[in-house]
């Protein structure tokens, strides 16, 4: 049976599945925490990078080298920077870009160098899975935890992720990395600090990636207190 992995950053990013998993025994592997078992009655692995893009490449490594991973699932939070694009919405990927990529002039501003290309696409087949769920999921969340005064009407986003190392937490920094990428012809939808790394290892590897995130902030000064409560309370 083909293994899916299904990564998080951090350990309130992956609680609420950990519970979920059958038979589940944990192997520890490049200081990284692999959980294994059946989901569903599918094998999966769960695993979690911690924060930044080198610690989600290696783990996306070592899931696909060491585990057999067949395809890798991204779920966690990220700050929303597109227009609408608000907290407790959920944004589903269509593909990837690093925001801190900058070779030039050697190569145009976001080009990963060597593969010709600043964009990363998410598996199709994948994404639409992923993006079905999240439409069940927040049918269901809203209907049972809905903020009756907000009267605000959570949404499902699909389309590009900017994944960085720094996390996004002032208005006008937004802005500006929004206004560069947007330059580029690329127009995020959030930020966060780890897609764009694992969509990379998965395109060297031939393998389907697809990833949900569910916006925690606004990547503006409230973003670092906003985020912490949102992985308590909700991710
Ligand atoms: N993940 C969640 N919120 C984020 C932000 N504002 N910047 C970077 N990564 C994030």
């Amino acid at each position: 049976m083909t293994t899916i992995a299904i990564l998080s950053a951090l350990l309130d990013e992956q609680r609420g599945l950990l519970g979920e998993l059958s038979n589940p025994h944990k192997v520890r592997r490049g200081g990284r925490d692999f959980w294994c078992g059946q989901w569903h009655g599918r094998d999966v692995v769960l695993a979690l990078s911690k924060i930044g893009k080198v610690a989600a490449a290696t783990t996306a490594t070592t899931l696909i080298e060491s585990f057999g991973a067949k395809s890798i699932v991204f779920t966690g939070v990220a700050g929303g920077v597109g227009v609408g694009v608000n907290v407790g919405d959920v944004v589903v990927a269509s593909d990837f870009v690093q925001h801190d990529m900058d070779a030039s002039p050697l190569f145009s501003r976001y080009e990963v160098p060597l593969y010709g290309r600043s964009r990363f696409p998410c598996d199709a087949a994948l994404t639409a899975i992923l993006l079905e769920a999240a439409n069940e999921g927040l049918t269901w969340a809203c209907g049972h935890f809905e903020d009756e005064r907000s009267g605000y009407r959570r949404k499902v986003h699909q389309g590009l992720i900017a994944s960085g190392d720094r996390f996004v937490s002032d208005l006008a920094d937004a802005a500006g990395l929004v206004d560069a990428l947007q330059q580029f012809g690329l127009n995020p939808l959030a930020v966060e600090m780890e897609g764009a790394a694992v969509a990379q290892v998965c395109h060297d590897y031939a393998l389907p990636f697809a990833a949900v995130r569910t916006v925690s902030d606004r990547a503006d000064s409230q973003a670092h207190v906003d985020f912490s409560e949102f992985v308590n309370q909700v991710a």
